[in-house]
């Protein structure tokens, strides 16, 4: 069911931990499963020195959050928001149709810690481009 590089990032999951004195955090759950993701990051000029994570969640919610914070990593803050859950899903050789929605949970935790640091400067928050919905339609049922 799962491509060996999500097995990979499952069973040795890369920034895992905390990040001291972080420069954004984001916490975001999916409310149906209550799987939680929060993503710490250290900004220096506009760029992602280090990303960290912390999961409650499924395996592919850990993969999912690895990779995006491997992803992020050395990247300017606009690139950072530009890291689609699709591209975090691609990266991990692909995601079970069912699983689609955990990485989505990287995604918006790597967005609320971009907007957490840009409020932190006070800057304008940013907007989401394509923004998930967890009412209208889209497929965010959790299947364990
Ligand atoms: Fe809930 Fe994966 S994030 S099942």
């Amino acid at each position: 069911m799962y491509s060996e590089k999500v097995m990979d990032h499952f069973k040795n999951p890369r920034n895992v931990g905390e990040i001291d004195n972080p420069d954004g955090v984001g916490e975001v759950g999916n409310p149906v499963c209550g799987d939680i993701m929060k993503i710490f990051l250290k900004v220096e000029n506009n760029t992602i020195v280090d990303a960290k994570f912390k999961t409650f969640g499924c395996g592919a919610a850990i993969a999912s959050s690895s990779m995006a914070t491997e992803l992020v990593r050395g990247k300017t803050l606009e690139e950072a928001w530009d890291v689609s859950n699709k591209a975090v899903a691609e990266a991990l050789e692909g995601l079970p149709p069912i699983k689609m929605h955990c990485s989505v949970l990287a995604e918006e935790g790597i967005h609320k810690a971009i907007n957490d640091y840009r409020k932190k400067q006070g800057l304008p928050l940013w907007e989401e481009k394509h923004p998930h919905s967890h009412e209208h339609g889209e497929d965010l049922t959790c299947a364990h």
